[in-house]
């Protein structure tokens, strides 16, 4: 059960939300669905939202699973639950359920847009571009004074309107196949300032690196002979870095600690030699300008980065006594995690990261260049769902919804929590239960939460789950022939598609020209 903090008494939080309901009644009149094209007709202006959001900003539907299925009542948790907000803060304040028990998405009702699209666009994911932006910013700012590149990790969203943005934001790109190099490309990042990483780079991928010269990682001795071949096939130098394994453990799940000594990734200081020794006989073909290390992703504490950077340095010591002084970039692998749980748990900021490391860069002549995914874009997407139904198997109930491990891998694969609420509020005088949020793909190990309280929601209506931005849609599949969904974004109180939605021809495409595909099977009638 939730607990009332003792110092408000009842009559303050009846006195709250009267003041919450006029401020609403003032204020939350208009729709915010307008789409781009269709500008804001209506719609809130964002001044006025941001002084409603202010005051009556509330957490997310079931942001703490706390309230037992038996007992409360939707509204009595909600109240609950706007005393104890000051404690917890929304990392991603785009992303708000309003005084109205909407959810949304900067100035637009996510609602809207789901209503805009219909049922057969459903589902899809939505970003927010100034939560992207921002998160941007925190590490430009913290990066302030120094040399360095921000390496946006593309893996973890390689959608090309985001890519661009990001580019135009100022930042480079990291790289882990030659197709996100080629989309790189498309997207405009300078590829002199863009990391090739991968610890299985085919000699494909690295002859089409060479030649667009990116920043290519040495990962083991067949990488570098790869290298070494594909230059001189190609007539040009290579530019490496030598990803070292630190051994550091990075204390995060099994499946995204990279940087053990028992990890696939990278090369082993006591290897050291053998590498510069090939390079130094091949100085034709490869110059040796950095050395990288990536401990892991969903890193919260801000020492670890600190142990890597130390050892990188000793390391970077070592290169130059052996006579290398072409040394000038230090790649310190991806970027922080982020506040999944939302109960107010303390993530460091960039700014904490950077400062961590300064002092240990004061006095040498090095690049740095930190490859953020994560933490750039995680926190500004959700994926938007509908609920197909609700059912119950003894004790345990289900909120069946069209979202599934499919479009959002991360439950399933590592056993992830992301936050889930409803988009609008749930079924009227139902009390709160809990649930498993499930899709429909024929796996037990689909689901996208487990033993989440939240409201009763009707058959067709909402559910968002938060925090969605980074290593969703980009690991999304095709299993039980499901459609990739489609993206959008959000900007103040417009938003536009930013990637169609897969169809069921392209499913097809394969087959072309193998078979004949009549034209009326493929129709689909989504509206993007
Ligand atoms: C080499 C490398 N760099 C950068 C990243 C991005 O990490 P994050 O998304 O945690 O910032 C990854 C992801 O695991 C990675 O493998």
């Amino acid at each position: 059960m939730p607990t009332l903090p003792t110092r408000y008494n009842v009559r303050f939080i009846a006195a709250l939300d009267l003041l919450r309901a006029a401020m609403f009644a003032v204020g939350v009149y208009a729709k915010a669905s307008a789409s781009w094209l269709r500008l804001g007709s209506g719609a809130c202006s964002r001044r006025r939202r941001r002084t409603i959001g202010a005051w009556c900003r509330r957490p997310f539907h079931g942001v703490e699973s706390r309230a037992s299925s038996s007992g409360l009542q939707a509204s009595q948790l909600l109240r609950m639950q706007v005393v104890a907000a000051p404690a917890v803060q929304n990392p991603a304040p785009q992303f708000e359920v309003g005084s109205d028990g909407f959810l949304y998405c900067e100035e637009v009702r996510v609602k809207d847009i789901q209503d805009a699209l219909g049922p057969e666009a459903s589902p899809f994911y939505l970003y927010s571009q100034s939560r992207i932006e921002a998160n941007v910013r925190a590490y430009q700012e913290a990066l302030a004074g120094m040399d360095a590149i921000i390496g946006y990790a593309v893996k973890a969203n390689n959608n090309l309107m985001i890519m661009q943005l990001v580019r135009e934001r100022g930042c480079g790109a990291v790289l882990v196949s030659g197709n996100e190099l080629r989309l790189a490309r498309l997207a405009g990042f300078d590829m002199r300032r863009t990391v090739f990483n991968g610890n299985g780079k085919t000699p494909q991928e690295i002859a089409l690196a060479v030649r667009a010269e990116c920043l290519i990682n040495v990962d083991s001795e067949f990488d570098l002979e790869n290298i070494l071949a594909a230059a001189k096939r190609e007539g040009r130098k290579a530019r490496v870095l030598l990803r070292i394994n630190p051994d550091i453990d990075p204390q995060v799940h099994p499946y995204v600690s990279t940087g053990l000594a028992t990890s696939k990734f990278g090369i082993r200081t006591d290897q050291l030699r053998w590498f510069l020794d090939r390079i130094r006989q091949n100085e034709a073909q490869v110059e040796l300008v950095g050395v990288h290390s990536h401990l892991g992703s969903t890193i919260k504490k801000v020492e670890l980065f600190h142990d890597n950077v130390v050892t990188m340095l000793q390391v970077i010591d070592e290169i130059s006594a052996r006579g290398f002084h072409s040394v000038r970039f230090l790649n310190i692998g991806g970027g922080l995690g982020i506040d999944y749980e939302r109960k107010g748990e303390r993530i460091p900021t960039p700014q904490e990261l950077i400062d961590a490391i300064r002092p240990c860069l004061a006095g040498r002549d090095l690049t740095l260049i930190i490859e953020p995914g994560r933490s750039l874009i995680g926190n500004a997407g959700i994926l938007v769902c509908r609920v197909i139904g609700v059912k119950r198997n003894g004790d345990k109930r289900f909120i069946v919804v069209d979202g599934s491990m499919a479009e959002l891998i991360r439950p399933a694969l590592y056993g992830a929590y992301q936050l889930i609420t409803l988009t609008e509020p749930g079924v009227a005088g139902e009390q709160m239960a809990t649930y498993d949020i499930v899709g429909p793909v024929c796996e037990s190990s689909d689901f996208l939460g487990k033993a989440r309280v939240l409201p009763l929601p009707a058959p067709g209506t909402g559910l968002a789950v938060m925090d969605s931005g980074a290593y969703c849609m980009s690991m999304a599949s095709n299993y039980n022939m499901k459609v990739l969904p489609g993206e959008l974004m959000v900007q103040g109180n417009r938003w536009r598609i930013i990637r169609q939605r897969q169809r069921f021809a392209d499913l097809l495409s394969g087959y072309r020209d193998l078979v004949a595909l009549p034209d009326d099977d493929l129709e689909d009638s989504a509206t993007f």
